[in-house]
């Protein structure tokens, strides 16, 4: 069913399209997001997929298509109501993104999946808008760590991103009290990083069963009550520079 919103402390969590949510929403500070790539995801041995138990999405097709028509579209109105984006958009489809200010990769030795040219062991990784640290602060724009490898979580999503990794991630374009945005939020794991290291979070998924699965596991993760969250502070500017 669609339509549901569910606020489970910092984060406030919509069942539905977010091409129909996102204009909505009012001004937030980053986006963190790891859309669909458009690889036909557990649909056809052609799929840029390893594991040939995948299942497919639920509730749509994930085509090239699918990315120019839906995803493209809404990373832009997300990026309208944000500051700073971090997306993850896979190699096939990463060309349709909007030309970004930086790049890095997200790198595992394991490999994420098969390309058409060999194994594929590295992720893009496209960054909008200004670093919010300074230089001494932020570290490296890519990273090396393993795909989750947990069977629990694995049998939950067809390709859930590894918890350490969307932690990076959220720590690399927001700071402490900040609110990020996730439009293509799965089963909640850029929610449980926003708990855990001290963000609001704004998440949006399509599929009943994944949103129901990300309710279960932020409100596991505000529980454990690490963070007081203090109201924010209004902000005006987009990394869409609009
Ligand atoms: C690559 S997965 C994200 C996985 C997530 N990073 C995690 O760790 O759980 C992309 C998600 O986007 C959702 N999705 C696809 N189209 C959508 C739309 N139009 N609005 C909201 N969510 C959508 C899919 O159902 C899927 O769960």
């Amino acid at each position: 069913m669609n339509g549901r919103k569910e606020i489970i402390g910092p984060c406030t969590l919509y069942l539905g399209d977010c091409l129909e949510i996102l204009p909505g929403l009012g001004k937030m500070d980053a986006l963190v997001t790891d859309p669909p790539y458009g690889v036909l995801l557990g649909e056809t041995k052609n799929g840029q997929e390893r594991n040939k138990n995948r299942v497919p999405y639920a509730g749509f097709s994930d085509t090239p298509e699918y990315v120019r028509d839906k995803v493209i579209p809404a990373i832009k109105m997300a990026m309208s109501k944000t500051m700073r984006g971090l997306i993850t958009p896979g190699t096939r489809n990463c060309f349709l993104y909007p030309f970004p200010d930086d790049m890095g990769v997200w790198f595992d030795p394991a490999g994420t999946s098969i390309g058409r040219w060999g194994f594929v062991l590295s992720s893009p990784i496209l960054y909008y808008g200004k670093n919010p640290k300074p230089f001494k602060e932020s570290g490296a724009s890519s990273v090396y760590g393993k795909r989750d490898r947990d069977k629990e979580i694995q049998k939950l999503h067809p390709c859930p991103k590894p918890l350490a990794f969307i932690t990076w991630a959220v720590n690399k374009v927001s700071l402490e009290g900040e609110t990020v945005l996730d439009p293509f939020m799965g089963i909640g794991t850029a929610g449980v990083a926003c708990v855990n290291i001290g963000r609001r979070f704004v998440g949006i998924e399509i599929d009943e069963g994944y949103f129901d699965i990300a309710c279960k596991r932020i409100k596991a993760a505000v529980a454990q009550g690490r963070f007081d969250f203090e109201e924010p502070e209004s902000r005006e500017r987009t990394c869409a520079g609009t």
